[in-house]
């Protein structure tokens, strides 16, 4: 990197971008070859550290590409002169950043699988490669679901149903998945005018990591407030945990609750 530090700055940044984009174009070509996804359309959302960008399957559904940038590009373009003082940027290569962006693809499209397998209403993860992962878009024709928190719970046709769908994909992430969502809000549950899909499973974390019983508090906490705290926090919480420790039969009635040693989560 240090060689384009002596060019002027938006020289740097082009070359920079032009190589992050053919990269990250070869990526999405090479999910066309295995058929992931047929046809790129265009744009449909932004996140943080992700571009959305719709496509069509060979089946004519759509699907979104979600596709992961290195920070740095647009981390470094505010912060561009903070950094040129930085020892510690030096050191950090392209391919380095890459990388690490890549191993967070992996890890969301991870984490989605196994939330999808247990029944968890997300998603369907397509599949991935480099840093963009394809997954089923939640939306009416081209036009994306909304998030919840921008809905509002006074908007909601039925919120209690809305409120048990979470509860169940909650329970399901935990006690089937053996995953802890780490980052679940309203502000990452799409509603599609009828159910609510968990989204953005990038920050899950398997049972047994060291915050896994802070992550799920928290995760429990931002749920219920947003339903205007219909239980407890601290009861659901200790509900979830001992269901999820629970070594015998779990089953999934008709209605898609679990049933731990025959019972509903809220009976
Ligand atoms: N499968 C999907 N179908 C439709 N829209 C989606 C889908 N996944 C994501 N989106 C839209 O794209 C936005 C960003 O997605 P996501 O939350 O996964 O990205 P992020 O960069 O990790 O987010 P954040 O800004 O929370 O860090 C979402 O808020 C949502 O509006
Ligand atoms: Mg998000």
């Amino acid at each position: 990197m240090g060689r384009f530090r002596s060019e002027k700055d938006s020289d740097y940044f082009k070359v920079l971008d032009d190589a992050i984009n053919a990269y990250t174009w070869a990526a999405i070509v090479k999910l066309q070859e295995k058929k992931v996804v047929e046809e790129v359309l265009g744009p449909v959302g932004q996140g943080k550290e992700a571009k959305l960008v719709l496509a069509k399957r060979g089946d004519g559904t759509y699907a979104v590409l979600k596709i992961f940038y290195p920070v740095p590009v647009r981390f470094v373009k505010s912060r561009y002169s903070y950094l040129l003082g930085d020892p510690r940027f030096r050191g950090l290569k392209i391919s380095d950043q890459l990388h690490l962006v890549e191993t967070w693809c992996r890890k969301e499209f991870g984490n989605l699988s196994r939330a999808h397998s247990a029944g968890v209403r997300v998603p369907k993860p397509y599949g991935f490669y480099r840093n963009v992962l394809a997954m089923q878009f939640i939306g009416v024709d081209r036009s994306p679901a909304p998030l919840l928190v921008d809905v509002g719970l006074e908007n909601l046709e039925d919120p209690d149903h809305v409120f048990y769908e979470v509860l169940k994909s909650l329970e399901k992430t935990y006690v089937l998945a053996g995953l802890v969502h780490g980052d679940l809000s309203p502000f990452n549950i799409l509603y599609d005018g009828e159910n609510p899909w968990i989204i953005d499973w990038g920050s899950a974390v398997r049972r047994g990591h060291p915050r896994e019983l802070e992550y799920l508090r928290r995760d429990v906490e931002r749920v219920l407030e947003f339903f205007g705290t219909p239980i407890p926090p601290q009861e659901l919480f200790k509900k979830l945990v001992e269901r999820g420790t629970w070594q015998g039969r779990v089953d999934v009635d008709n209605e898609g609750w679990l049933l731990v040693g025959g019972r509903r989560i809220l009976e």
